[in-house]
């Protein structure tokens, strides 16, 4: 097998990953791998904006921006990290407008914002309604000027640990189907969420959940997991995102009755209250008959804004109706219903991006920083990739610095070589069969409301897949761009992640952000104001809880 060796190598060209990068690669041998091209990272993907405090509308601040995000979190983010990102992201956006970003701006000249639910201000920074696009390909510019080692499309297959410190991971080198062993002194992950473990997902097809799965098998702590987010409004049929920015220029949320229902759930904010009140007063309209048409399904109005108005803050929203709703949304509504969105659980990290294994940081969607807490802000996502991305890489240049290249393990050699080469055996079942099952039961079961009985059912499913994924095999002998090889991987990855989040739920006996049990309505701040802790004993996720850090905001009421 190949040994490649970097001082510091980062898993993931999305935009925490290219942050971190950026950041190493300045004073030390940096190389990123990717699963994709860099510019086909999932970050792309991000629509409605970037929240910083600017108060270029109206006045606003660092702290008022926590408090929106900790009140939104339900109380469950960890406040010092909040501070953190509240306090970091407007540099990080003015470092980015000075990188090229073109984001939206005032007649005056200052950057634009705009409404975004939960959010007491317009707080929310964009680029039309393609801002992680735009973020994406103004970083990736910046690697190359800075001649970033990128090895793109190769699959990562595991971490190299040792003593607790972790020195270098496997990949797979898509192009050819070979091997190599990446020895490094610090790896940081930034891979992403895990949204394909859902049958509804805004999330594209590489959202697999590897890099947690991977720190999880590595021995590292995975923190609340069961905090899955749904987005209220995603296209009836592929389920593409439609940015909450559609709601934040003025799109209104129609029943079957024609009824602005937000009304009732969220008098306030109405279709601007959090992501999970809005998914579940939807979910509450479907499962009650009021859906549009008595459907899974109901309406996005956009017609008020005025087909120009449309053209200028939600191009691509315009085209993607067109596209794939065949909607003309100057002229009629958009079927939406919610989907998974985002991974709020992810590797337990503190401040600086650590992970509990030496020399393993991670950072955005896969990690868990806590900023999100039990339910994201729209916005914050691109801001947690910014701030954290650059904090994870200047931490892993500062451990490096007292460090020798690692040595080789040899016996991992082998063990990973045969765990890739089982996989080509004759076996029975099929991957893409397996993964389909997987993605049903975590929908059905494990979705938007929850309660024991579903998620023991999923429980019990899993552990089924889990038995036939271990039967299963590759039919497809060929090494170039084995796709079949590739998702058998994933799936693989795909299985620990469902499995963190189910055992997450059952435990969790409370309904908080995301996480609605029905037979727990209630939110318990006496009991469970905790973080979910797993790590991997004997094969399976032993759980612990770790108190949520509150500095400035008591928990209280969430009332929208
Ligand atoms: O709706 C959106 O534009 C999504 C934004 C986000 O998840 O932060």
């Amino acid at each position: 097998m190949e040994i490649i060796t970097h001082d510091i190598i980062v898993i993931g060209a999305g935009l925490a990953g290219q942050m971190a990068a950026l950041e190493t690669s300045q004073s030390s041998d940096t190389a990123i791998i990717s699963k994709v091209h860099p510019l086909r990272s999932h970050s792309g993907a991000a629509q409605g904006g970037i929240n910083a405090p600017f108060g270029n509308a109206t006045p606003d601040d660092w702290e008022k921006h926590a408090f929106d995000t900790v009140k939104g979190s339900d109380y469950l983010a960890d406040q010092d990290a909040v501070e953190i990102l509240c306090k970091n992201i407007t540099s990080r956006i003015v470092e980015t407008d000075s990188f090229g970003a073109i984001f939206d701006r005032m007649p005056d000249g200052r950057l634009a914002q705009r409404p975004f639910g939960g959010g007491s201000f317009p707080r929310t920074c964009y680029a039309g309604d393609a801002t992680g696009h735009e973020i994406l390909n103004t970083l990736y510019e910046q690697f190359i000027k800075n001649n970033v080692k990128v090895y793109e499309e190769w699959l990562l297959t595991s971490l190299i640990v040792e003593d607790n410190a972790c020195i270098g991971a496997f990949a797979i080198n898509l192009k050819n189907g070979e091997a190599a062993y990446f020895r490094s002194k610090a790896v940081i992950v930034a891979t992403g969420g895990c949204g394909r473990v859902f049958e509804r997902t805004t999330n594209s097809h590489q959202s697999t959940g590897d890099g947690i799965s991977m720190a999880y098998r590595a021995g590292a702590q995975v923190c609340d997991m069961e905090f899955v987010q749904f987005h209220p409004t995603t296209l009836v049929g592929t389920n593409i995102l439609i940015s909450e920015a559609a709601r934040g220029e003025g799109g209104l949320l129609l029943n079957g009755d024609n009824e602005r229902f937000m009304e009732k759930y969220a008098p306030a904010a109405k279709e601007l209250a959090p992501r999970d009140i809005v998914v579940r007063s939807i979910q509450t309209e479907v499962n009650e008959g009021r859906g549009i048409g008595g459907g899974e399904f109901v309406s996005l109005d956009l017609k008020g804004l005025g087909r120009e108005r449309l053209l200028e803050k939600l191009p691509q929203i315009y085209k993607l109706a067109k596209d794939f709703a065949n909607v003309d949304v100057a002229e009629a509504c958009i079927p939406v219903q919610p989907a998974q969105h985002y991974t709020m659980g992810g590797i337990r990290t503190n401040n600086r991006g650590e992970s509990s294994i030496k020399g393993l940081f991670a950072c955005g969607e896969c990690a868990c920083v806590s900023v999100h807490g039990a339910n994201r802000l729209g916005g914050n996502s691109l801001a947690e990739t910014l701030v954290f991305g650059k904090i994870a890489g200047a931490k892993a240049l500062e451990y490096i610095r007292k460090k020798g290249t690692p040595g080789i393990l040899k016996e991992a050699v082998g063990k990973e070589e045969n765990r890739i080469n089982h996989l080509f055996r004759s076996g029975d079942g099929s991957i893409a069969e397996i993964r389909k099952e997987l993605q049903k039961v975590m929908w059905e079961k494990v979705g938007v409301f929850r309660n024991e009985k579903d998620i023991l059912g999923a429980l019990k499913t899993l552990r089924t897949l889990e038995e036939s994924y271990a039967r299963a095999g590759v039919k497809d002998g060929s090494r170039i761009f084995n796709t079949e090889m590739m998702q058998a991987i994933e799936l693989g990855f795909m299985l620990d992640n469902a499995e963190l989040i189910a055992k997450g739920a059952l435990q969790r006996r409370e309904s908080r952000g995301s996480h609605f049990r029905t037979d727990f309505p209630d939110r318990d701040d006496n009991n469970w104001l905790v973080h979910t802790i797993f790590i991997l004993k004997d094969g399976k996720p032993h759980p612990s809880f770790e108190p949520v850090r509150i500095t400035l905001f008591k928990p209280e009421a969430r009332k929208y």
